[in-house]
């Protein structure tokens, strides 16, 4: 069985620079405004790639979100460290399991510190504490007359971790992974699944918006009425690296069991759940998650939770794949390993992240291209956004001597009131699309809305002060555009971080506490000197 450490130790091996908050631990403090935010946690078999960062991405975007909303967020990631595919990695490099899982959990870290990604709770399943709360978990679910000891016979895919009927796979092979499945035919403790059918069609009966997009929930309501909910093999006889079964060491609890309450045992870490109270902190839960986990987040996730009497989560976020060449980038296939850190250091972190969440819509899939990316991001941040900030912060300085004092509504000419009006329209508008974690039509709408104000610019000709073009329309200019660079330096700092806090510094604003706005307003005017916002990226050549 693997040896479980406890965290202390854990995190005096693992000297990161990862942002761990020191909340005192108290149990039983129950916040019910505490917003949880999860990646999934990544297996420990590898180095992270482009597909794992793109999940962190998308879990710190919205997480920024709520905390501009004024809400408080814990967000939560960590590493999958158990189970039969790590047993037989490390095996195969012959390196010792604790020493492996330990080398490429620290990777984990390490990148989510490279890309500026800071996480609250960083969970490693072979911790002490997290052995302890499925151990909890277990007994509970025996308890509730939810396990019972069986035999299962199946299919397995050890890369997925999971069990297939026949009719699922191709050839013979993993529909995920297109290798060769492993009959297995083992005594096991199953879970009652099949109790809960009813009770999860009924919950997503209540719950309509809970799996976003739309489409993956009727996914798994269609799969709930068809398909057989046969009960489910919750251990592995044969696996000696996981968490024992309690009172049957020849078995360890099954991976997905044991990964799925991470999330939890991080909320109990948090001081936001209690899991012996039935208080699991998860009721305002995000979840974000891949496409290929969604029968794991979607039917064995809300059964394990109902069954132990702990609420589920709000909602669940899936997104597509990143590929390359056409095919999943993957650990298990090195021609498609993209290496998130070479490509922040050539894009820059808020340029990758800027390239993810605008090149395709979340829910699908797409292929990663280099120069494509370059290009549309020179073309939204470089000319679009940078352009603007540098106008209008060089004319301020240069006209105004860095400040002008905050102008009437009242005398306001037609295409300033329009821009402004577009402006509030758009505050609304990114609200709703980050709600619905429609991260590409964020990105749309920020542009759309920066593409009006560089016309209006250009349509009123500030620069022309002093040579046709009167004193009182520059400086209504130039008030304009600092209203919308402030709304936009907050509506689209989810999305880019690093550059709209440089926007917000070069217009002289505080970098703290700033909330949601509810409209654009007009106000005093004051920036530094210009500096670039976003340097231009120099083209690759290449096609990817
Ligand atoms: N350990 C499980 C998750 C347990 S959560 C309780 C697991 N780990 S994983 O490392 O294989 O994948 C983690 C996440 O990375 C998944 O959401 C998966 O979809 C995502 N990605 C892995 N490859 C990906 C791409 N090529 N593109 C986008 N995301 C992908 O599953």
């Amino acid at each position: 069985m693997s040896d479980c450490i406890s965290s202390a130790e854990s995190e005096a091996r693992l000297k990161t620079r990862t942002n761990l908050r020191s909340k005192a631990r108290t149990k039983l403090v129950a916040k019910p405004i505490t917003k949880p935010i999860t990646t999934p946690i990544f297996y420990a078999s590898g180095s992270p790639h482009l597909g794992h960062a793109y999940s962190g991405f998308i879990a710190d975007t919205i997480a920024r979100f709520h905390r501009l909303l004024g809400e408080e967020v814990v967000l939560i990631t960590g590493t999958d460290e158990n189970g039969q595919k790590i047993e037989r990695t490390a095996q195969a490099a012959n390196i010792d399991l604790y020493d492996f899982v330990t080398g490429n959990s620290r990777a984990f870290r390490q990148l989510w510190s490279d890309l500026d990604l800071h996480f609250d709770q960083f969970i490693r399943t072979t911790d002490c504490d997290h052995h302890k709360l499925v151990t909890n978990i277990w007994n509970k679910l025996v308890s509730s007359g939810d396990i019972y000891l069986g035999t299962y016979k199946g299919l397995y895919c050890v890369e997925c971790e999971q069990f297939y009927s026949h009719w699922q796979l191709g050839e013979g092979c993993c529909p995920i992974h297109h290798k060769p499945v492993e009959a297995v035919s083992e005594p096991s403790y199953l879970f009652r699944l099949s109790r809960y059918r009813g009770k999860l069609l009924e919950f997503y009966q209540l719950n309509p918006e809970h799996i976003k997009p739309s489409h993956y929930q009727e996914s798994i309501i269609r799969s709930l009425q068809t398909e057989t909910i046969d009960d489910l093999s919750i251990s592995r006889f044969n696996v000696n690296w996981g968490v024992p079964v309690p009172g049957d060491s020849e078995h360890v609890v099954y991976v997905w069991l044991d990964a799925l309450f991470s999330y939890i045992t991080a909320l109990e870490k948090e001081g936001v759940a209690e899991v012996g109270l039935c208080e699991s902190g998860l009721s305002e839960a995000t979840h974000v998650i891949g496409k290929d986990i969604l029968q794991f987040h979607c039917i064995y996730w809300p059964a394990f939770l109902l069954a132990a009497g702990l609420p589920t989560a709000k909602e669940i976020v899936v997104h597509g794949w990143w590929t390359f060449g056409g095919d999943k980038i993957s650990k298990s296939n090195p021609a498609t390993v993209v290496k998130p850190v070479d490509l922040a250091k050539e894009l820059t972190v808020d340029g990758l992240r800027y390239g993810l969440l605008r090149q395709k819509p979340l829910a699908r899939d797409g292929n990663f291209n280099l120069s494509e990316f370059k290009e549309t991001i020179n073309s939204d941040l470089s000319n679009n956004l940078g352009n603007l900030v540098k106008r209008h912060v060089t004319l301020v300085n240069k006209f105004y001597q860095g400040s002008i004092d905050c102008i009437g509504h009242d005398s306001l000419n037609d295409s300033s009131i329009a821009l402004i009006e577009e402006s509030s329209a758009a505050i609304i508008q990114i609200r709703a699309a980050f709600s619905n974690s429609d991260l590409q039509l964020v990105c749309h709408l920020a542009n759309k809305l920066i593409s009006s104000a560089n016309r209006y610019i250009h349509l009123r000709e500030p620069w022309k002060y002093g040579k046709g073009n009167d004193t009182e329309n520059v400086k209504e200019t130039l008030c304009i555009i600092n209203a919308v660079l402030r709304t936009i330096s907050i509506i689209f700092s989810p999305v880019i971080p690093t550059i709209c806090k440089s926007i917000r510094r070069q217009l002289k604003l505080s970098d703290q506490n700033f909330l949601w706005p509810t409209s654009c307003d007009l106000s005093d005017v004051a920036v530094e000197e210009a500096s670039t916002v976003f340097e231009r990226l120099k083209s690759s050549g290449g096609s990817s």
